[in-house]
């Protein structure tokens, strides 16, 4: 699990340079365990030395080295250490103890093998009152080293386990500190999963610290906006549910109309109502599709270089019968290429929208005029006709999905202008009416240009039929 990996890593963090400096700081103090040793054993050895050299007298003229007990006991600790002493006049007379002791030179003491055992040895001079030349006399003591060990292990021990308790105590607060740290998260995911939660409301996490509040806020507007996307959704089902109501409606009325005729030429008008209707359901379920692919998310992003004169070309040789039928003026005026990047059938569909609007709504021996042009780093249509146009309290509401204006002249579903902005939008672009010179709606879509292709034969792709 995420969450275990989270606490697992942050507590390696901590818990792992806390054990290596304590690994560091072990063997510091075992340097200095040692140290404490060798200092505290060199004071009982010269402590030692003194209290030896403190007896030696001049008894009837000869030096008189008898050794205290205490000296030798101070040792005593239970470690079965073995003390060995020499004393000596300054011309190196042996006056007691092992003769082949070593000797510590000067103050400091010396670490020496004696008898196949390492000893630790000082050794004190001491003038003796009346000794002459035999003054100072110097006393050397030597001990073994188990109680110095047995010293420097106790000491070390006691840093070890301090060190580890410190360790493990800091582990147990990491633990607890995350485990405190990490509650609302987890409080978070809690509340996400929540089977109770069924309308994208906005999670409520008390107590979310200011690194994990600007996720809640982020989820909460992604749900806001996933919220909004999906009453959208439910408006628009709703709507063209309706919409495909009232053309069925109408056909099963046409179609019992048309059996019940026995007249012939009753018949034939009754079915030639039907086929009228049928083609409007048909253009409506055609405009659906549409929009619902012009949508974005709803088809994989295609970002081909699209000539938008070609495509504009073949949109009006489509058209043209219906210009011809309609005794309207269909003409198109352009300089050239104009290169844009874009979904070459959305941006077909749209100028077919545009055009299909134009013809529709302007009435006969009418014109219908499509530019192109090209206007610093973008691609210029506009579609201009002789109609009625649009009033301008209406022309933001056109866009709208399923809208139309009240008392329109034609049949239409109230999708193409809402296909219209939708691909336009998708493509970058904007799009915007206005009027025409010669009276009637002017509709200016603007789409950012490609850049100029530099490979060789990079020609514009026309759009697909
Ligand atoms: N060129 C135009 N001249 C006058 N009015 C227009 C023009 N184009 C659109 N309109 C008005 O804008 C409304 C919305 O147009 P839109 O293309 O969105 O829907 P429609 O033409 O009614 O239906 P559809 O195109 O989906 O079959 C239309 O009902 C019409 O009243
Ligand atoms: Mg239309």
């Amino acid at each position: 699990m995420r969450i275990s990996s989270l606490r697992l890593q942050l507590l390696a963090w901590v818990v792992l340079p806390l054990a290596a400096l304590a690994t560091v700081n072990l063997w510091t103090s075992q340097r200095n365990a040692l140290a404490t040793a060798d200092l505290v054993t060199d004071r009982m050895l010269v402590g030692s030395a003194r209290a030896i050299a403190e007896q030696v007298t001049m008894a009837e003229g000869v030096l008189d080295a008898t050794v205290p007990p205490a000296a030798i006991e101070m040792f005593d600790t239970g470690d079965r250490d073995s003390v060995y002493y020499r004393v000596e006049t300054a011309g190196g007379r042996l006056l007691t103890g092992c003769p082949d002791l070593p000797t510590a030179s000067g103050d400091a003491s010396i670490e020496a093998p004696y008898r196949d055992q390492l000893l630790r040895l000082a050794t004190f001079s001491h003038a003796v009152i009346g000794a002459g030349p035999d003054s100072p006399i110097r006393v050397t003591v030597g001990v073994t080293l188990a109680g110095h060990d047995a010293m420097a292990k106790r000491l070390w021990l006691s840093a070890f386990a301090q060190q580890l308790a410190l360790v493990a105590i800091a582990g147990v607060f990491v633990l607890l500190g995350l485990r405190r740290g990490l509650a609302p998260l987890i409080r978070l995911r809690d509340a996400v999963r929540s089977p109770n939660r069924s309308d994208l409301d906005p999670v409520e996490v008390r107590g979310a610290q200011s690194e994990i509040r600007p996720l809640i806020e982020a989820l909460n507007a992604y749900m806001e906006r996933v919220r909004a996307q999906m009453a959208a959704q439910r408006r628009f089902i709703a709507n063209a549910a309706h919409q495909l109501r009232t053309p069925l409606a109408l056909l099963s009325t046409q179609t019992s109309y048309a059996l019940r005729e026995t007249a012939a030429d009753r018949r034939q008008e009754a079915l030639v109502a039907l086929q009228a209707s049928s083609g409007r359901l048909a253009r409506l379920a055609e405009q659906l599709l549409t929009l619902s692919r012009a949508e974005p998310g709803s088809r994989r992003p295609r970002a081909d270089r699209i000539d938008l004169t070609e495509a504009a070309r073949q949109v009006l040789e489509t058209q043209a019968p219906t210009a011809i039928t309609r005794n309207i003026d269909l003409g198109l005026e352009e300089t050239g290429p104009v290169a844009v990047i874009g979904d070459g059938t959305m941006l077909r569909e749209m100028i077919v929208n545009l055009v299909d609007n134009a013809l529709r709504y302007t009435p006969a021996g009418g014109s219908v005029t499509v530019k192109l042009a090209v206007s610093d780093r973008e691609g210029l249509l506009t579609v201009t006709d002789t109609g009625p146009g649009i009033p301008a309290e209406e022309r933001e509401h056109v866009f709208e999905r399923f809208y139309r204006v009240a008392g329109s002249s034609e049949e239409g579903s109230g999708l193409g202008l809402a296909i219209v902005r939708e691909v336009v939008e998708h493509a970058g672009g904007s799009v915007a009416l206005g009027d025409a010179a010669a009276g009637g709606l002017k509709v200016e879509v603007r789409l950012p240009l490609a850049a100029p292709d530099e490979t060789p034969g990079g020609a514009v792709k026309s759009p697909a039929r």
